[in-house]
């Protein structure tokens, strides 16, 4: 089962910066910047621990979240019992996403123009014509979406190129594929870990526009990966 928490960040401060000069306001506003993602980042981390608790049984103060050594959040209680765990924000939202039955990626992005479906480093050739038939409207953000989520479960550090998305399709609720991991990739996953992973995107509302949310997750046993 996956847990998921959405948090939404509170407004941010207002910035007064009248009667001050062109550089003391680009540290205020660097300041600014640094609040708000300091702030993401704890409500990230918030959401995670409730939602961990929530897949141990456990109270969320039994819950301490650390970061591995590619920048994965690990779950630590005092339980034993290990659960997967993912974290992701973007703009005014936050979001977790917790499973006690195996690999687990979120990712949140808000809605906006990009021109990631064009990039190179991003999606290969395959995957950019994939995109382009896609009849949705940004579907380069909703295929990076997908994949970041995909990228997330894998929990390495390694780049897009080492992440293909297949069967690309418009689903009722959103966009969805088969996220599968390059050899590259796959040398480097513990023998018991998918190769291949189901994610699925969908819309959400936030209190400053659309997002799509994304989550990765392991096929379920006896289904094929796109089913
Ligand atoms: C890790 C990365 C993908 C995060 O993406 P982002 O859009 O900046 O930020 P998000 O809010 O979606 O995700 C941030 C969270 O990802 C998690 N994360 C970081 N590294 C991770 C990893 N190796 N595996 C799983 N999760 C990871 C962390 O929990 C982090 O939040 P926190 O540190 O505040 O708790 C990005 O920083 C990065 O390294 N990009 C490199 C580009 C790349 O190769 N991307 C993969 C595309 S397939």
């Amino acid at each position: 089962m996956i847990h998921i928490e959405v948090r939404t960040l509170g407004a941010p401060r207002p910035r007064s910066l009248a009667g001050s000069r062109a550089d003391t306001e680009c540290a205020v506003a660097a300041a600014h910047t640094m609040l708000r993602c300091g702030s993401r980042h704890t409500l990230g981390r918030s959401a995670a621990r409730r939602c961990a608790a929530r897949a141990l049984g456990v109270p969320e103060r039994s819950v301490t979240i650390d970061t591995g050594p590619c920048g994965e959040p690990i779950v630590r209680t005092g339980a034993g019992r290990t659960i997967e765990l993912s974290i992701s924000h973007s703009a005014r939202l936050a979001v977790a996403a917790a499973s006690s039955t195996g690999p687990v990626g979120i990712d949140l992005e808000r809605v906006r123009a990009t021109d990631v479906q064009h990039s190179e480093w991003a999606f290969s050739r395959s995957e950019r014509q994939r995109i382009a038939r896609l009849p949705v409207p940004h579907a380069g953000l909703w295929a990076w979406s997908l994949k970041e989520a995909a990228w997330k479960a894998w929990r390495l550090g390694t780049g897009p190129e080492d992440v293909c998305l297949t069967a690309l399709r418009v689903t009722a609720g959103g966009v969805a594929s088969r996220a599968r991991a390059t050899s590259r990739l796959s040398r480097l996953l513990e023998d018991d870990a998918p190769r291949t992973l189901y994610v699925r995107a969908r819309p959400i509302e936030g209190p400053d526009g659309s997002y799509v949310l994304s989550l990765a997750r392991a096929p379920r046993p006896n289904t094929p990966a796109a089913a």
